[in-house]
């Protein structure tokens, strides 16, 4: 991957920039070229995931009932089933009846599309949320 930096100049109208910086300034982004950088890997990235191109990174959390009907065993077979782009896994009991469980994910975006649609189709799922943060490139 080329990280050459290329300078470039953008026009923008005042006020959408004055918003840009109070946002980006208050996200802890220390000048525009940082912030925009993240901003157009963020883009890419959503546009990857929404398109179900290219190749991605993230993690899907989900919540879920232990107790209701084989959920522990489908879960097990599925993330079996997805090997190949679950990372890790974190699994932390958040009540007495509810887990939370957390998968690191990377690989093809519509292989991670179909885990998520496989992890929603589980009886005694309560939520699934996926969160894409990032493009591979290389
Ligand atoms: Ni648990």
């Amino acid at each position: 991957m080329n990280n050459k930096l290329t300078r470039f100049g953008v026009a923008m109208p005042e006020q959408l920039l004055a918003q840009f910086d109070k946002i980006s300034g208050s996200h802890g982004l220390p000048n525009r070229s940082v912030a925009l950088r993240h901003l157009v890997r963020q883009y890419i990235a959503s546009s990857s995931w929404q398109e179900g191109a290219g190749e991605v990174a993230g993690s899907i959390t989900m919540l879920y009932n232990h107790h209701s009907n084989d959920v522990i065993n489908e879960l097990t077979a599925i993330q079996h089933d997805y090997g190949e782009i679950i990372l890790c896994t974190t699994h932390v009991h958040i009540t007495h009846e509810t887990c939370l469980e957390c998968l690191v994910v990377k690989g093809a975006a519509f292989k991670i599309k179909a885990l998520e649609n496989a992890l929603n189709a589980l009886k005694g799922m309560h939520s699934v949320t996926a969160a894409i943060t990032g493009f591979i490139s290389d």
